[in-house]
């Protein structure tokens, strides 16, 4: 019976990357060092050169611009502009960006900019990260220059990708020694500051500036209908998602949120005036990153929820008193077991939209796989084609529901490093031939993918 919309006119079709997964030239022309830059894992692909975006960025432009992407969401790397997070400025860091965005501007795309995803200048790391207020100063000062560079062409910015991933899985942004929940939830207060102060900047500054969250945000399903499953989902999706967006859009932390972290001894120490400020600071709208759908039930409360899952330490079956991870059997799974649920996308976005009622810009969504590159010299990825249409499909049916929608930014644009699983699991519409050592020629492939993709920006959505 459902109606379908068409997508809206001017819809943001476009595709994201990051600076650290993309760009390489991790020391180059005078970029300092961020916490990325010291992953150094055996056997897969660091950082270091990923897909050396820094020296092919006119011919991936060119790319974006042949593929008819209407938005490009990638971050600037905090360390070329601030190699130690907040000294001296570095020009060559400056003009990199200007360039890009001259050079996006020129093709008719929209810079989508991220202030900040996941590379924090290792500097500042040093003196205390982001449980340090003087780090809140760093990003002000950063953010002041991005939008006084910048934002004469750049109206679209995001403050900080996945805050939540960063509270909840933490041992990629903190080299050296995890920090503990109660100073990570000092992490995440202070992210919120520094967020809410960029967010009023951004006001100030940027004439038509917008400027939003990009949290990593999911529905949570209880295994069950069993009541105490619900409970579970309820809190588990208050801790792990609401509250970032509580805080962003409405100003404050959640009673759930709030009283699991007192419960915990987790609560940061909020300085007078915080509030206020967390309060002024007001999104324009919603950068959604949305992979799939968690399931949850009762926690066991054991002492066993609390155990990393299939080994993976950044993983845990649950936590004790909120909810221990349960097996959703509607779901497949991708080839690195990730869930795929295109629905869940619906749900999501319709929760988000009811719960904050601004517009949302996907600013990922996509399928990490082991493409080949095969004799014919194609990259054949019908598994890619199918799992964004079916999300697109989603997203068009959210939209029908009232859900507004302003744009869909798929991770990626073009293959680069995972965040833990190097270069064999690649996201892009674009190939790039490297594999996880040996650098080959770095040339780009367009994918099946890129060619579907067209078609879909071309006709402003799915065809059939
Ligand atoms: C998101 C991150 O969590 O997921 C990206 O913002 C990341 O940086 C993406 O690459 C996919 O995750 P992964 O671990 O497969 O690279």
């Amino acid at each position: 019976y459902k109606q379908l919309k068409a997508f809206p006119e001017g819809f943001l079709w476009g595709a994201s990357t990051s600076a650290y997964q993309v760009e390489g030239a991790y020391k180059e022309d005078g970029k300092g060092l961020s916490v990325q830059d010291l992953h150094e894992p055996k056997d897969i692909a660091d950082f270091k050169v990923a897909s050396d975006h820094y020296h092919h960025m006119k011919e991936d432009v060119k790319l974006m611009a042949e593929m008819g992407m209407k938005a490009y969401r990638f971050s600037i790397a905090w360390t070329r502009i601030l190699p130690d997070g907040d000294g001296e400025v570095n020009e060559k860091g400056i003009q990199f960006y200007n360039e890009l965005i001259d050079e996006l501007v020129s093709y008719g795309i929209e810079p989508v900019v991220t202030m900040y995803h996941f590379d924090l200048p290792l500097k500042l790391h040093e003196k205390g990260g982001w449980c340090s207020r003087n780090t809140i100063d760093a990003f002000v000062k950063y953010a002041k220059i991005l939008f006084e560079t910048y934002g004469d062409r750049v109206k679209y910015w995001l403050t900080i990708n996945e805050q939540n991933v960063m509270i909840n899985h933490p041992n990629a942004m903190n080299p050296g020694r995890i920090p503990t929940k109660k100073e990570l939830y000092q992490q995440c207060h202070n992210m919120f500051v520094a967020a809410a102060k960029a967010t009023i900047l951004c006001h100030e500054m940027v004439s038509n500036g917008k400027i939003g969250p990009a949290p990593n945000i999911t529905a949570i399903y209880p295994e069950k209908c069993n009541p105490a499953d619900v409970i579970a989902a309820d809190n588990w999706e208050s801790i792990r998602c609401w509250l970032y967006l509580d805080v962003a859009v409405h100003g404050r932390y959640n009673s759930i949120a709030w009283v699991y972290m007192e419960e915990k001894g987790y609560t940061p120490v909020i300085e007078d005036g915080d509030m206020e400020i967390i309060a002024k600071a007001k999104p324009d709208f919603i950068g959604v990153n949305y992979y799939a759908t968690a399931t949850v039930s009762e926690a066991r409360n054991d002492g066993t929820d609390c155990q990393p899952r299939n080994g993976d330490q950044q993983v845990m079956i649950g936590e004790e008193g909120v909810y221990r991870a349960a097996k959703n059997n509607y779901l497949e799974e991708t080839q690195f077991g990730w869930l795929i649920d295109s629905i869940g996308m619906r749900v999501t976005l319709r929760r988000i939209y009811d719960r904050y009622h601004l517009p949302m810009l996907i600013t990922e969504n996509g399928l990490g796989a082991k493409d080949k590159l095969t004799e014919d010299g194609c990259v054949h990825d019908p598994y890619r084609i199918d799992y964004l249409k079916r999300h697109f499909h989603q997203a068009q049916l959210a939209i029908s529901d009232g859900v507004e929608l302003i744009g869909y930014c798929p991770w990626s644009f073009i293959d680069l490093v995972s965040t833990h699983q190097g270069y064999g699991k690649r996201y892009g519409f674009v190939y790039v031939n490297r594999d996880e050592k040996d650098l080959k020629n770095m040339a780009r492939i367009k994918k099946d993918s890129f060619y579907w993709y067209q078609e879909v920006i071309k006709n402003n959505g799915l065809s059939e």
